[in-house]
């Protein structure tokens, strides 16, 4: 469960940044206005999975893999907190500036809150101010997380990124960080 909502965030997140980039590069084409207007549906449904992989760690806590006391440790701990943090305020934000701002919002195309024109300043504000700002410190956060990765993968071979692809050793066995 935990390498699927993983891995499922990644993909959505891919998608996210990718069509963000790719319009502030390319402008508004009609590839762009496609990819685009997917942004908000997309993103709600990444609210949920964020939601969900909270409830998840949350009820596993007593269960997940031991962090080292190190500072290495510390700092991973650390950007785990930070990358949590982002992947619930980035939507949950931009989430509450949608309902608020009198502009409505659809579901891919299943309209959920209807178009007020009336904009409640206290639930659009936030996210005028913080998203996209927000949502580009989060994509750096993820470039360090994934060049993480791959130092524990190829200098320090202690099989966490094999485990979080599935290859490792069978769960329940030996922490290899532990072993070290
Ligand atoms: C984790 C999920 C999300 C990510 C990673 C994300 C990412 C981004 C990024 C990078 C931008 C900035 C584009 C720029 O600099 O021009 C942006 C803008 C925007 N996003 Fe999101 N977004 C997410 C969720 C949502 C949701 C849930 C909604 C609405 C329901 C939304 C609505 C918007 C809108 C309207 C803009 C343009 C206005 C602005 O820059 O604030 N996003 N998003
Ligand atoms: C693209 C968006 C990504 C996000 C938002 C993300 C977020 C996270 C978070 C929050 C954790 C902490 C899990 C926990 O201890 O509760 C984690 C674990 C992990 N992620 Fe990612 N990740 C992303 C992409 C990737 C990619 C592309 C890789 C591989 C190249 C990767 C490799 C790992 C590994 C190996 C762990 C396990 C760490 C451990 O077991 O202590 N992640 N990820």
């Amino acid at each position: 469960m935990t390498r699927l909502l993983h891995w499922a965030m990644a993909l959505i997140l891919v998608w996210q940044f990718a069509g963000m980039g790719l319009r502030l590069i390319l402008g508004r084409t009609p590839l762009m206005a496609f990819w685009v207007g997917t942004h908000q549906s997309i993103g709600a449904i990444l609210l949920v999975l964020i939601l969900l992989r909270l409830l998840w760690a949350w009820s596993n806590r007593d269960r997940r893999p031991a962090q080292e006391r190190t500072w290495a440790g510390k700092a991973a701990f650390a950007g785990h907190c930070a990358l949590y943090g982002l992947l619930l305020v980035v939507p949950a934000l931009a989430f509450l500036r949608a309902l608020g701002n009198g502009r409505g919002f659809a579901f891919f195309g299943h309209p959920v809150v209807a178009r007020s024109g009336v904009r409640i300043e206290w639930m659009a504000a936030p996210a005028d101010l913080l998203h996209s700002k927000l949502a580009w410190l989060l994509l750096a956060l993820i470039l360090g997380h994934v060049a993480m990765a791959l130092v524990h993968h190829f200098v320090w071979r202690d099989g966490v990124l094999s485990r979080m692809i599935g290859r490792a050793r069978r769960l329940g066995g030996p922490d290899p960080r532990l072993a070290r």
